[in-house]
């Protein structure tokens, strides 16, 4: 194992409204400003006066880390606690999340004439997706200030990295989803972890209302992406991604929008990396909703992301389906900052990009594999260029939902047949001719 020297903690934070700017004394506890009812962010007020030379050095203690199995630097979140929220290293929750592999794509790379591009596969998480990023700095933080139960609206994945982390945590958690909704896989993970499940007859936006009302009645610990915390962990994807390409910046990173944390959290880290000077320019950000779910992409055409316009979602892609992303006004200035796009995808366009990257041995689930159809788009216009570095984020794994899977057509099934040699063999003989 090996030591790492004890570094300066310069992470003491505010929580700062996103939109008039107040820094708040105490917040409420669905994390809105006091003032404006707006998101809050969480703002290193002494990174300013951080010690020449601290940054780079960064690069080296992140690296040293890595050969530790100290649970505080085997996580892909905690490892990078300089640049997170201070705690007591006993409270933090942690299950090795982040840590997940960048991966060339070939076939897509071919077909697409772009030699560079990669997936980040976020589903490699220990609940498969990259929810527990957030979700480990998140709870680890209700742990400090006392809380014994934590609760979430989700449609899906939230719920059950939730309910795993909040097991580990020894906690109690309280889960609302909208009824018939939530793949198999996700409600599955949520009862194995112990979570208490509520399915309401609405969307997941309509869980959200509810929420607030939990939270009102209940001394319970909201970790949903209003919580400006789940967003600190989960930008550490753009940390650990850098450390991947070894600190060359890509030109583009793409990534699923549906309530709109993950996407502003990339590119918080980003933007972080870039103000310490570990960076020196950013990618652009770009966000990919399924066209029945596109509340940003009809913002930003019809009014520049000024004003929200809510949709009533529809999409089999249920991860993403949400027509009112509380976190909309980051993601706008996301794609403002870094000079992303964003784009919406068809049902068809994302069941064939699934297939896609299904055919090179990249399972994912429907809501991540809209990054590649949203890809083939921007580089159709030429928003995208063939010289460009492209990182896909893959949010979800692919066993996550598998009764889409059935729905499609093409796949190779074949059977129930007899279990008898020469008909299999005849029939193996007929696939062997069409390839
Ligand atoms: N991809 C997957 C697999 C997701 O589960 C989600 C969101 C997203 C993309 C979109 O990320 O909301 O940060 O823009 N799932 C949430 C949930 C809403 O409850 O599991 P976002």
């Amino acid at each position: 194992m090996s030591t790492v020297p004890v570094k300066p903690q310069v992470a003491a934070h505010v929580l700062r409204c996103v939109h008039c700017g107040k820094v708040q004394e105490t917040a409420d506890r669905m994390f809105h400003c006091t003032q404006c009812s707006e998101l809050l962010e969480v703002v290193y007020s002494e990174w300013a006066s951080a010690p020449t030379g601290f940054a780079l050095r960064l690069k080296e203690i992140w690296r040293e880390r890595r050969g530790s199995s100290l649970p505080e630097n085997a996580s892909g979140v905690w490892r990078f606690r300089e640049l997170l929220p201070q705690v007591d290293r006993r409270n933090m929750v942690t299950m090795c999340e982040g840590n997940t592999p960048l991966i060339p794509l070939k076939k897509a790379a071919r077909e697409l004439r772009l030699p560079n591009l990669l997936v980040k596969h976020q589903g490699m998480n220990p609940t498969g997706s990259f929810k527990d990023t957030g979700i480990s700095a998140a709870i680890t933080m209700a742990k400090a200030e006392g809380f014994s139960w934590v609760c979430c609206a989700s449609t899906g994945n939230t719920s059950a990295s939730v309910a795993a982390y909040a097991a580990r945590a020894e906690m109690k958690s309280i889960v609302l989803l909208p009824a018939g909704q939530v793949a198999a896989g996700k409600l599955a993970q949520a009862l194995e972890y112990g979570a208490n499940v509520l399915q309401l007859r609405t969307d997941f936006d309509g869980c959200l209302k509810v929420l607030h009302e939990v939270v009102r009645k209940f001394s319970a610990y909201l970790l949903n992406s209003l919580n400006p915390y789940r967003l600190e962990g989960q930008k550490s994807v753009a940390f650990e991604l850098m450390e991947q390409l070894d600190w060359q910046v890509p030109q583009h990173v793409i990534v699923p929008g549906g309530n709109l944390g993950n996407s502003s959290a990339l590119g918080k880290g980003f933007m972080e990396l870039r103000d310490l000077g570990l960076i020196e320019s950013l990618p652009r950000i770009s966000i990919i909703q399924a066209a029945g779910a596109n509340p940003l992409v009809r913002t930003m055409r019809e009014n520049g992301g000024t004003e929200l316009i809510r949709v009533t979602p529809e999409t089999r892609a249920t991860a993403i389906r949400i027509g009112n992303p509380a976190s909309w006004r980051k993601a706008v200035s996301v794609l403002k900052n870094t000079g992303g796009t964003c784009e919406e995808v068809s049902e068809k366009e994302i069941a064939q990009a699934k297939a896609e990257l299904g055919a090179e041995g990249i399972g994912c689930e429907p809501a991540s594999a809209a990054t590649l159809a949203g890809l083939k788009k921007l580089a159709a216009s030429g928003f995208v260029k063939p010289e460009d570095t492209v990182v896909l984020v893959l949010t979800g794994h692919m066993l996550k939902d598998v009764d889409y899977m059935k729905q499609l057509p093409g796949q190779n099934l074949l059977g129930p047949m007899e279990a008898d040699g020469d008909a299999v063999i005849r029939t193996l003989e007929q696939i062997y001719a069409r390839h």
